[in-house]
C-alpha cells in the first residue's frame, strides 16, 4: 500500500518541495498550509500522488491541527509519515521585539510543533518492524545563538528538545528526528532582497551555496524510507557544512 502523508507548510518553499517528493513516489499526499495549498496539491497529483488533499490550516491552532488529522485520518484512514514545515522568522534587535512578536514566532514554530507532533503521533499506528515517521524541520539554528534573532532561534532549539523527547518516549513505533537545513533559497531566507554583506555572511560556508529546497525533500524522503530505519531523535543537518555538530 502506498503511504500516506502529511506535509505541513506545503504552500510554497520546502513544504512545497517535501510534498512533491513523496508525490513522485505515487504516496497518498495530504498537505496543510494557513494558505490553502491548492496549487501544490495540483502538483502533486500531477507528479504521480496516488490521492491529495489540501488543507487549510494554521498550526498554532489546536482545533485546526485537530481537524487536520481527522480530515487526513478520514480520507486516508490513517497517517504513516509526517512532514511538519510550517514556520516563520523574525529578524529585529531585542530591545525592539515586543512580546507579541516572541509569542508569535514561539505559537507558531514550538506550540505548533507540538499541536502537530502530538495530533500525529495520536494518529500513527506503526509497529517496530515498520515504524511511522515524524519529521520536524529545525534549521541549524536550533545549534547556536544569532543576534537579532532570539525568538525563532529559541523555538528551534525547542523542536529538537520535542524531537529528542518524542523519540524516547515512543521508541520503536515511531521514528521522530528533525531536519536541520542551513540556509535554503526559499522566500524566507530572501535571497533577493538581501544587503550584498549579508549574502556574503549566509554564503561564507564550506560549499559557498545556498541549499535548494529539493534538497530538503530528497532528504525527508530518506529519512521515511528504507534508509531512515535506525535514525531516531536526531537533528540531521543538509546546510552546506554550514555548522559542524
Ligand atoms: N529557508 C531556510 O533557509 C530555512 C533554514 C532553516 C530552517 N528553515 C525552516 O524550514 C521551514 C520551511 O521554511 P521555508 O524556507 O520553506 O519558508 P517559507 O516561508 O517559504 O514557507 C513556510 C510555509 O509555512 C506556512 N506557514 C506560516 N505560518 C503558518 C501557520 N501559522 N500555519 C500553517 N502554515 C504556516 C507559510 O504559509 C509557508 O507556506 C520553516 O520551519 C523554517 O523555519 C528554513
Amino acid at each position: 500500500m502506498s503511504r500516506r502523508v502529511l506535509v505541513t507548510g506545503a504552500y510554497r518553499g520546502i513544504g512545497a518541495a517535501c510534498a512533491l517528493a513523496f508525490a513522485a513516489t505515487g504516496a497518498h499526499v495530504a498537505l496543510a498550509d494557513i494558505r490553502k495549498p491548492d496549487d501544490t496539491a495540483a502538483a502533486a497529483a500531477k507528479a504521480g500522488a496516488a490521492e491529495t488533499l489540501a488543507l487549510a490550516c494554521d498550526v498554532s491552532d489546536e482545533n485546526a491541527v485537530l481537524a487536520v488529522g481527522e480530515a487526513v485520518r478520514k480520507t486516508f484512514g490513517g497517517i504513516d509519515v509526517v512532514v511538519h514545515c510550517a514556520g516563520v522568522i523574525h529578524e529585529a534587535p531585542l530591545l525592539e521585539t515586543p512580546v507579541a512578536d516572541f509569542d508569535r514566532v514561539i505559537g507558531i514554530n514550538l506550540r505548533g510543533s507540538f499541536l502537530v507532533g502530538k495530533m500525529a503521533i495520536g494518529l500513527m499506528d506503526g509497529t517496530e518492524e515498520a515504524p511511522a515517521r515524524l519529521i520536524m524541520i529545525a534549521s541549524d539554528m536550533a545549534y547556536y545563538g544569532r543576534e537579532t534573532f532570539s525568538p525563532y532561534v529559541a523555538s528551534k532549539h525547542g523542536v529538537l528538545g520535542l524531537v529528542r523527547s518524542w523519540a524516547k518516549e515512543f521508541a520503536p513505533r515511531v521514528l521522530v528526528n528533525a531536519i536541520c537545513p542551513g540556509p535554503i533559497d526559499t522566500e524566507m531566507l530572501g535571497a533577493a532582497n538581501m544587503s550584498a554583506e549579508w549574502r556574503a555572511r549566509e554564503l561564507a560556508i564550506p560549499l559557498g551555496r545556498f541549499g535548494q529546497p529539493e534538497e530538503i525533500g530528497e532528504l525527508a524522503l530518506f529519512l521515511a524510507g528504507p534508509g531512515g530505519r535506525y535514525f531516531t531523535g536526531q537533528g540531521v543537518g543538509s546546510n552546506g557544512g554550514s555548522i559542524m555538530p
